[in-house]
């Protein structure tokens, strides 16, 4: 028969034990576990409490003063375990020694994207010439990409530019050229723009990506004439690479695109053999680096620019290109695959 002195000499044993197990607990999580171990509802104070029912009621009083001595003992245990555990952290802290001569730990910088430093300095290299930027939408109407550049459905230059239809009428546009149209319906001549961006294509090789970019151009004033666009793609070429030491040639070779009249490839002398021939230019001693041409008025015609009094020129190139030719990067993929080993070294 248990009696009341029973539960008291148990309770009090409790309390004792608990100071040994939490002696070595260095966590204040291991501690809080021993503590819910003794005093949570299914812990050992009240496994002994359970007994109380069993004793004579003049008994029990004195038990229950007990079994609260015993939750002080506890709580003021537990209390100064983390006290003394915190001093000793901090003392620990203290007598760290700290070596301020040591380096910084370095936290490496990121830095722009080769692509997008280059469209940042030719956008700069055409600004310095009087050049705004334009932009489009990437997703376009067949009419801006194709239809008022003069290429219309059964158009053969349609297959160069096979491409993404999201709708019927609706593209990934191919090409930057339907920002030409966009800057002519929305502001009445002079006309100077760039307009960089993402174009898509059905193509894929080393040289060749479903999405890139370009970087297009539309000058459109009273009087301007091829010269205008030799000067202003003479200009951009020797700034541009201007690293090989400047005296680059460009010349213009008789090509089509509907949407100009005359239209022609750009090539520029090859800025490796500087125009003597070798094998990154195939021996020709120049490059290829866009198409251009004269507006043709027949899309002034379909912009509302009356063509008897107003001339232009525009201009495409890709970036990828461009960037290809001055670092001498040999595959379009690493551009689009962010290994940084490529990447850093830009
Ligand atoms: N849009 C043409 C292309 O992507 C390039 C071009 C632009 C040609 C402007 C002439 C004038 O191939």
């Amino acid at each position: 028969m248990t009696t009341g002195s029973d539960l008291i000499a148990q309770l009090e044993r409790l309390g004792d034990e608990f100071a040994a197990v939490i002696a070595p607990l260095a966590d204040e999580q291991t501690i809080r576990a021993a503590q819910a171990q003794f005093l949570g509802k299914k812990g050992q104070v009240s496994e002994v409490m359970k007994e109380l029912g069993r004793l004579p009621p003049v008994d029990r009083p004195l038990v229950g003063q007990a079994a609260n001595r015993v939750k002080d003992t506890i709580a003021a245990a537990v209390d100064a375990r983390l006290v003394a555990l915190a001093a000793a952290r901090r003392a620990a802290d203290l007598a760290r020694t700290v070596d301020v001569t040591l380096p910084g730990r370095p936290c490496g910088g990121g830095h722009l994207h080769l692509l997008t430093q280059v469209r940042l300095e030719l956008v700069g290299i055409f600004a310095e010439l009087g050049f705004a930027v334009a932009e489009g939408p990437q997703i376009e109407t067949d009419w801006h990409t194709f239809e008022a550049l003069a290429i219309p459905k059964d158009h053969p230059a349609r297959d160069m530019q096979d491409t993404f239809y999201v709708a019927d009428e609706i593209v990934l546009r191919t090409h930057t050229s339907p920002v030409q149209i966009r800057t002519m319906q929305g502001h009445p001549p002079p006309i100077r723009i760039v307009a960089p961006g993402v174009v898509y294509r059905r193509d894929d090789d080393a040289t060749h990506s479903p999405m890139f970019t370009q970087i297009e151009g539309l000058v459109v004033d009273e009087g301007v004439r091829v010269s205008d666009l030799k000067g202003v793609l003479l200009h951009f070429v020797n700034r541009f690479y201007a690293g090989s030491g400047g005296g680059l040639d460009v010349r213009l070779r008789p090509s089509y695109f509907p949407f100009v009249e005359p239209g022609v490839e750009i090539d520029m002398s090859c800025r490796f053999c500087r125009g003597g021939g070798c094998r990154l230019c195939k021996g020709s001693g120049w490059i290829e680096i866009g198409g251009a041409g004269m507006v043709d008025p027949d899309v002034f015609a379909q912009v509302g620019i009356d063509s008897e009094r107003y001339t232009g020129f525009a201009f495409g190139m890709g970036i990828e290109r461009m960037a290809m030719l001055r670092h001498g990067v040999n595959d379009i993929k690493l551009y689009y695959e962010g290994d940084l080993r490529f990447l850093d070294q830009f």
